[in-house]
């Protein structure tokens, strides 16, 4: 279930940046490749027609290597986002418009059932903004 939101002020729409490690390969890939699944999705993400509020940047890990291919997404005063086991081949349309969602978003929670299928499945950590205050029982 997702959290409740935390309303920081209206950014919606700030710059969104979306972290591809390429230096990721899939759990699931046979054969090792010259060019890494991560490079091939990061290049795929690079090739699209984006939104200017997204920013597409390789990293060279995320401390996610066993969940290859991964990804991250961050904002100002929002939410960040691991996600693991993106392929290059089948999920970035998926990745774009979740990417999108999130760039809309208040605060980077987008509705569980606007979030494309491989964010709701293979989300891997969150981490919260900055500026968020402790919750306590409520
Ligand atoms: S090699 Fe990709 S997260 Fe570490």
């Amino acid at each position: 279930m997702p959290p409740k939101s935390l309303k920081l002020g209206s950014n919606s729409m700030t710059k969104t940046s979306l972290f591809v490690c390429i230096s990721c390969q899939r759990k699931d890939q046979k054969t090792q490749t010259d060019v890494s699944e991560g490079e091939h999705l990061y290049n795929k993400l690079k090739s699209q027609n984006l939104s200017e509020s997204l920013e597409i940047v390789a990293v060279k890990c995320l401390a996610a290597c066993s969940n290859g291919c991964s990804i991250a997404l961050s904002g100002e005063d929002k939410w960040s986002y691991i996600y693991g086991e993106m392929n290059p081949h089948t999920d970035v349309a998926e990745i774009i418009i979740g990417a999108d969602a999130y760039s809309q978003s208040i605060d980077g929670i987008v509705p569980w059932r606007e979030r494309p299928v491989v964010f709701r499945k293979r989300t891997r950590a969150r981490i919260p903004p900055i500026a968020f205050k402790e919750i306590h029982n409520e």
